[in-house]
């Protein structure tokens, strides 16, 4: 294999080059056909009729499958639910369980991932001081879940990867970390790539995992990357496809690196899927967090049907694809899988969830390597001189803490203190499976005061005043408002909102979008459709008139 630089030109030679090899295809060509709706399965009469019960009636019509794929991928570091709001969708915990269950009916299962794994931002504008630690603890939980591999892509290459896979995979072998195209993977990354996998099922399936970097990856990768280098998927597909003939593969997976592309203009994992019949199931990128109810079937050069499939983002849902032998090659049936709390562990059974355990042991880490002291501290927008030099008392302002605006507002602090803002810190020392919450930057950066700023939240020791969401964690750092009370300007800056030309309508939605900060699509699961119209009334806090005071 020799080295292959994926500019534009080298993009659509390689593209002609998939259709070529197409006409040429390696090997037996398996005939995927793709079964619609129940009512299209084989009859559920007889004895392999599933007589077990599925929660959130999944597989409802199907009839014991020869093996299940249990796909996944582009997880971004969402290990678990936080729990801030109900129902909240994803989680590891759930994907064990959901594969327990497959297994209990006595169904052969072989759970994959695409990659894109870790995430490439810490939460609320932190830097990403927990993508690492959060991706060995995800690797760990789809170990003790039963992949068979896990792709790389843009987001691992996004820490180096050998920094990366030096952290997990030089001393774990499973999952093994799957990557066919890379160069010199031998050399770069010793022992700690494969270029496929397989696994075998008590039905005489053997599954064979790959994948493979487009071009488009190849080159965001590249520049994320400069060490890595990657080869000609055509290439790189005949040859992998030759080895796992050899190896008795008789269902071979393809997990692409590249996007969906169109119908009308078959570019990427589409033309890919449709030069390369003897994969019957691709797997590709997604668009979007929720996958499509069915899959994309993509005719194939061979006259057959290809499906594939977008696992979704986030970790929110996993596809599952049952296959059943036929004398050509497979049946498939594919089912959408939302990761509802349905799939969570009983209450009282949690604590022996080995996902639950290894995230005791992920919060206990944190506590003992003290990640909240790993986060720097930047300036609040208020801390900015330069946006300040107008004051009559320029400066710097620190954080205070809401005790010492109470004399001053005894009115707001006692609409403050009685919500729930006031006791943000306490839900998370006594949050449980994890526990040890408080010693998690990425929950304690919106349940404290200026967590990441000059002068806020460090730890309850350093700090105590800044523990719970405060004044300041709204109004922003005000020690010299209070030391000036009646500094205009001051009064403007601690209080924007009221203070911006606008009609009082755009006030309240720029008052919105600041609560959204923390009250975020993934925290707050019910802020979306008049969240704010129902929770400001719970914490709105004006200034008491004074009599005869019009305002
Ligand atoms: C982006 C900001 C944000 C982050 C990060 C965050 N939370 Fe929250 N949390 C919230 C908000 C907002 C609420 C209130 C939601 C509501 O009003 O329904 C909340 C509420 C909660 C509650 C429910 C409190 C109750 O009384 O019902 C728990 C428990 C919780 N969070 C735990 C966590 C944990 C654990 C983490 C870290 C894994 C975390 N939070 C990270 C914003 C955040
Ligand atoms: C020494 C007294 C004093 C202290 C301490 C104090 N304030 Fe004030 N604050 C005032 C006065 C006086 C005003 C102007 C009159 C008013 O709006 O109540 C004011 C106004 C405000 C306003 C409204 C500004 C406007 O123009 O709309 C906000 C917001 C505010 N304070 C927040 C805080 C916060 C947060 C703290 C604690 C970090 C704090 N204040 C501490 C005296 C104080
Ligand atoms: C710094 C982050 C942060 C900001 C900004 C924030 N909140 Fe919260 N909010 C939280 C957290 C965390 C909780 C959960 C407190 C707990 O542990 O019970 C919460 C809880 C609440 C609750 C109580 C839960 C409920 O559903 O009754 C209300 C109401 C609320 N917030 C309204 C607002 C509004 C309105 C705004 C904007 C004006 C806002 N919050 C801005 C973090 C924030
Ligand atoms: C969840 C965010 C949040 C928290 C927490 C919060 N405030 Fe406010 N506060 C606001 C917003 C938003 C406004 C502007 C309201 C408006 O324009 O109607 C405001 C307005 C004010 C005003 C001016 C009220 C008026 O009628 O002019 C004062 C004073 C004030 N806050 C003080 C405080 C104090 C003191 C605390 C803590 C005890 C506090 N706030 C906590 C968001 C918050």
């Amino acid at each position: 294999m020799h080295d292959q630089s994926y500019t534009g030109h080298r993009i659509a030679m390689t593209l002609l080059t998939v259709f070529l090899i197409a006409m040429s295809g390696v090997g037996g060509v398996y005939v995927a056909r793709w079964l619609r709706s129940p009512a299209e399965a084989r009859p559920e009469t007889g004895s392999e009729a599933t007589k077990f019960k599925f929660p959130s009636r999944i597989f409802e019509g199907w009839k014991k499958p020869d093996v299940v794929l249990v796909i996944s991928g582009q997880q971004y570091g969402y290990l678990l639910p936080c729990g801030c709001s109900d129902p909240q969708i994803g989680g590891l915990e759930r994907r064990y369980k959901l594969v327990q269950i497959i297994k209990a009916a006595g169904w052969p299962v072989v759970p994959m991932d695409l990659g894109d794994v870790p995430q490439t931002t810490g939460p609320v504008g932190l830097p990403n001081q927990q993508g690492v630690i959060k991706y060995v603890y995800a690797m760990k939980a789809m170990e003790k879940i039963g992949y068979i591999g896990v792709g790389l892509g843009r987001h691992e290459a996004g820490f180096g990867l050998l920094n990366l896979l030096s952290e997990y995979s030089l001393n774990n072998e499973k999952p093994p970390v799957l990557i066919s195209n890379l160069i010199d993977a031998d050399k770069n990354l010793p022992g700690m790539t494969k270029p496929w996998f397989y696994a075998d099922t008590t039905t005489g399936v053997r599954v064979g995992v790959t994948n493979v970097i487009g071009p488009r990856e190849a080159n965001e990768m590249r520049a994320l990357d400069p060490s890595v280098r990657f080869g000609v998927t055509p290439e790189t597909l005949d040859n992998i496809l030759g080895q796992m003939k050899k190896g008795g593969v008789n269902l071979p997976v393809l997990m692409y690196q590249g996007p969906l592309g169109e119908a009308a203009k078959p570019s990427e994992a589409r033309a890919c899927a449709a030069a390369y019949p003897q994969f019957p199931i691709v797997v590709c990128l997604s668009e979007h967090e929720e996958p499509d109810l069915r899959p994309t079937v993509v005719p194939t050069k061979a006259g057959g049907n290809s499906l594939l499939i977008q696992a979704g983002k986030k970790g929110k849902y996993v596809v599952a694809v049952g296959a059943w032998k036929t004398e050509t090659g497979f049946d498939f049936k594919y089912e959408r899988i939302e990761m509802t709390p349905d799939f969570k562990e009983a209450d009282d059974k949690r604590a022996d969830n080995p996902i639950v355990q290894l995230m005791e042991q992920y919060t206990a880490e944190l506590k003992a390597k003290d990640y909240l002291g790993k986060y720097g501290q930047r300036k609040h927008p208020l801390q900015v001189l330069d946006a300040v030099k107008n004051l009559r008392n320029p400066g710097e302002p620190q954080y205070i803490g809401s005790e010492a605006c109470k004399k001053c507002h005894e009115d707001a602090y006692d609409i403050w203190k009685k919500s729930g803002h006031s006791h943000a810190y306490d839900t998370l020392v006594n949050a449980k499976n994890p526990g040890n919450r408080q010693f998690d930057p990425e929950c304690i950066v919106c349940h404290t005061i200026g967590f990441g700023y000059q002068t806020g939240f460090v730890d309850a020791v350093k700090t105590p005043k800044f523990k719970d969401v405060g004044c300041e964690s709204c109004h922003g750092p005000a020690s010299l408002h209070a030391r000036n009370p009646n500094d205009v300007e001051w009064q403007k800056r601690v209080n924007p909102w009221r203070h911006m030309p606008v009609p009082r309508d755009q006030q309240l939605l720029a008052i919105d979008l600041m609560c959204q900060k923390c009250h975020d699509q993934e925290n707050d699961v019910h802020w979306t459709g008049g969240g704010f119209k129902r929770k400001w009334p719970k914490v709105e806090h004006p200034s008491p008139k004074a009599p005869g005071d019009e305002k």
